[in-house]
């Protein structure tokens, strides 16, 4: 891992999830945000712009752009995620209306531009649907050989999906996309995707205890009020609507899990493969199917997340947390 801080692009779709993982990226000291990008995902895109400006003021980072994109998937039309993250986006959490307006570039000008600016350097995460990224690489297909890496949270590789018995919500909201940004990435001179899905996202999560814990060891710092109320009331949401569907209060930190591979890859063993999305199954859309033996004869452009060290990865969220609170964001 380099010490000096690398140039990160995140397309966020902000949920809660989403809101956890720019406050953990806010905190790192590896990353030097250039921007975030919004996508309409778990709630529609004007929604989730302003939840992504409310989080970053919450971080005291409102000067970090936040680029609008897309306001609707390719082609199919899809269903939100508010079941999960409530009308707002953010569970129960209310946040001030943010003092920064959105930027008038769009998502998709502003990646490609930030990829040829930093050409080889970029690290660009995405952690919502990749309708963004997928217009993006119709813009430039040289964005694969732009990027030094591209970490996504989205798929179910071995394990069920979150959706549908096959698909997890990212892939399925916009499967032509995921076809699209899967197919473009890993060829030659290109760099692969890494694939953070819920085989390894479903092992990190915390639960109220951790919630407590966090908010004691906050209790005094300079911004430990504000981010220990919005942590309890967007994760409170989260935990009523795990209770109610799979019986267990916990809230799962696929988001937060994605940003931190993309800054720490070592957190995740991966393997590779040639991954596609189904687009037009009959029970299947939005499936993302690893050929793990070779059959189709296609160049790997996958490095599927497999395995993960989710205390490590849970430690490091909730220090970054109290770095927060402490009123260092990086
Ligand atoms: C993904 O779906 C969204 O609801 C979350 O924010 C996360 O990005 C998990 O399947
Ligand atoms: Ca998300």
């Amino acid at each position: 891992m380099s010490h000096e801080p690398e140039p990160i692009v995140i397309d966020v779709d902000t949920g809660i999830d989403d809101a956890l993982a720019l406050l953990y990226a806010c905190a790192a000291p590896a990353a030097e945000i250039l921007g975030v990008s919004t996508v309409v995902g778990n709630v529609d895109l004007n929604a989730a712009t302003r939840n992504t400006r409310a989080v970053l003021a919450l971080a005291g980072r409102g000067d970090i752009p936040v680029w609008p994109g897309a306001a609707s998937p390719l082609s199919s039309a899809s269903a939100d995620a508010r079941h999960v993250h409530g009308e707002s986006g953010l569970g129960h959490a209310v946040l001030p209306e943010p003092p920064e307006p959105a930027s008038r570039t769009h998502a998709v000008d502003a990646i490609v531009a930030a990829a040829h600016a930093h050409a080889g350097r970029l690290i660009l995460v995405a952690t919502g649907p990749l309708t963004n990224v997928a217009l993006a690489v119709m813009r430039e297909p040289e964005l694969p050989s732009l990027v030094k890496r591209f970490v996504i949270m989205g798929g179910a590789y071995a394990e069920s999906g979150n959706v549908t018995p096959s698909a997890e919500f990212n892939i399925w909201h916009d499967p032509e996309a995921a076809r699209i940004v899967f197919r473009a990435f890993g060829g030659v001179g290109g760099a692969s995707m890494v694939a953070v899905g819920l085989d390894v996202t479903r092992k990190m999560t915390f639960d109220e205890k951790d919630v407590a814990a966090f908010a004691a060891s906050a209790a005094g710092k300079p911004k430990g009020a504000a981010l220990t109320r919005f942590i309890e009331d967007a994760s409170r949401f989260y935990f009523e609507r795990m209770e109610a569907s799979q019986g267990r209060r916990h809230l799962v930190m696929h988001d937060p899990l994605a940003v931190a591979v993309a800054l720490d890859p070592t957190l995740v063993e991966t393997r590779r493969a040639a991954v596609d999305v189904e687009t037009s199954g009959r029970l299947t859309t939005g499936a993302t199917i690893a050929d793990w033996r070779g059959q189709w004869g296609r160049l790997a452009n996958t490095e599927v997340a497999v395995s993960v060290d989710a205390e490590r990865a849970r430690k490091m969220f909730f220090e970054a947390m109290l770095r927060l609170a402490e009123g260092r964001s990086r």
